[in-house]
């Protein structure tokens, strides 16, 4: 791999950077309009930064692309945008525009989306353990679905829907055990983890929990059941587990209909669409992933004789991780020899593993440029790390920087819109980077960057 090759191009970069990133003739990078110069210098670094039509984009493609395939079987879909990947009030007011609901995953993740203006109707909570507080929240906002994870939170959810006189729309999260995903930690549908309930029978062989679950959801007078939920894991390039959740989920929509003549009118199939990380790397299509699963959904509903569901699906990743990047200053060099005879540089950047934590969590790969400036110096090969005190603390594994990378030099690591901000922590107290959004030539501060005295005024002394 040879990434330094791309140092010395202008024009559009490509995969993985969003399609608004070009480096200009004077070498320097510019994302919708703005050269990566002027954002460093009007708002220092590290500092995410947010392509807003690439966004915009993708999150009409998703819905279009899903709505096409599920229209031509005979049936609609709700594409709800994961915030878990990054939810700030400007970013849920772009997926409402762009024609998608909110999936929220805590009382922090509603209360913004529900500050963005985005009806309680069009948001879903989610989360495997919610307080009795996150549940009241939900319910007072109106939220449309609440999806349960769990038996006790069949009880939790009718208890406080009788307390305060409402019915509590609900779907129930089972485990199809497709296991799908870039990572075990990411892959969500297998039977040895936390999230959801199990469509295998039980140990004596009667109803399994998902199932029983049903059952319970159906028969409390504070709940109304709309449909079933799977989301079977993340960073997922083959579809091929996409159709195979969609099978089970639809056979448990059937057998719930055969014994209790309730046929659930909704099944979500979760989120988990990969993108591409690296360049070479090919993203899943939506168009195509939405006509397969489309195609499955209505086979298998044909073959049980069951009509269709409306669907709903929960994307986050897909359409935020592209569009953004983080913009680093390097602050130190140093070569080291291998010893296999090599050279590796190390490149210590002004962030690390509090912006990005993916690289230590999963080994996540990630590519890195010069963003301020080409080079025609020889590639050398390179670890982009951070300033914290782990020797984990690396941001991109493995690769090629051009030979005379120095301190000053900005650098950009592409495809950090997904799980960078949202996952970000104060570890050693650095500050959170702002969230910059650029478009048509302008950038705007989404969220600002975190201050010495934000931390101070958490600290009670
Ligand atoms: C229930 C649920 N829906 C949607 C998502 C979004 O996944 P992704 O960002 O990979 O699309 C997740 C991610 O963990 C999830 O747990």
């Amino acid at each position: 791999m040879t990434g330094a090759g791309n140092q010395a191009t202008t024009g559009v970069l490509g995969v993985p950077w969003s399609t608004g990133v070009r480096r200009r003739d004077d070498g320097v990078v510019e994302v919708g309009g703005v050269g990566v110069d002027a954002l460093a210098a009007q708002q220092g670094t590290p500092a995410y930064v947010l392509d807003e039509a690439d966004f915009r984009a993708r999150a009409r493609g998703y819905r279009t692309a899903f709505a096409t395939a599920f229209a031509e079987v005979g049936t609609g879909v709700d594409v709800y945008y994961a915030g878990k990947a990054l939810l700030t009030v400007a970013v849920a007011r772009w997926a409402r525009e762009e024609g998608l609901r909110v999936d929220t995953a805590s009382g922090g993740e509603l209360a913004v989306a529900l500050r963005a203006g985005v009806p309680g109707a069009e948001i879903g909570l989610h989360g495997n353990n919610k307080s009795d507080a996150e549940i009241l929240a939900a319910l007072d906002a109106g939220v449309g679905r609440i999806i349960v994870d769990s038996l006790v939170e069949i009880d939790r959810v009718a208890a406080l829907a009788g307390s305060r006189g409402l019915v509590a729309p609900v779907m129930v999260r089972v485990t199809t055990g497709v296991h799908a995903g870039g990572h075990e930690y990411i892959s969500t549908a297998h039977e040895d983890q936390k999230f959801g309930l199990s469509v295998n029978p039980g140990p004596d062989g009667g109803d399994g929990p998902a199932m029983r679950a049903l059952l319970a959801a159906v028969e409390r007078p504070e709940l109304h059941l709309l449909g079933i939920h799977s989301h079977i894991g993340s960073q997922i390039l083959d579809p091929a587990g996409f159709e195979a959740a969609a099978r089970v989920v639809l056979r448990l929509r059937a057998e719930l209909a055969e014994r209790t003549g309730v046929l659930v009118g909704e099944v979500d199939l979760g989120g988990g669409y990969g993108i591409a990380y690296l360049p070479g790397e090919v993203p899943l299509d939506p168009d195509r992933i939405a006509k397969d699963v489309a195609s499955a959904v209505a086979a298998v509903c044909a073959e049980l004789g069951t009509p269709l569901p409306r669907i709903s699906i929960e994307p986050g990743r897909a359409i935020v991780g592209p569009a953004g990047l983080t913009l680093y200053t390097v602050g130190t060099v140093k070569p080291v020899a291998l010893d296999d005879g090599r050279v590796r540089t190390y490149v210590s950047v002004d962030g690390g593993m509090s912006d990005n934590i993916r690289p230590a969590l999963y080994e996540a790969q990630y590519h890195a440029e010069l963003v301020g400036r080409t080079s025609t110096a020889e590639p050398v090969l390179a670890r982009v790390v951070g300033k914290h005190c782990e020797s984990g603390d690396i941001v991109v594994h493995e690769t090629w920087l051009p030979g005379d990378v120095r301190d000053g030099d900005l650098l950009a690591v592409a495809a950090t819109g997904a799980y960078g901000r949202s996952m970000a922590s104060n570890y050693n107290l650095l500050t959170r980077p702002p969230v910059v959004a650029v478009s048509g030539g302008a950038s705007r501060v989404l969220v600002r960057r975190e201050t010495v005295d934000d931390l101070l005024a958490l600290d009670l002394g």
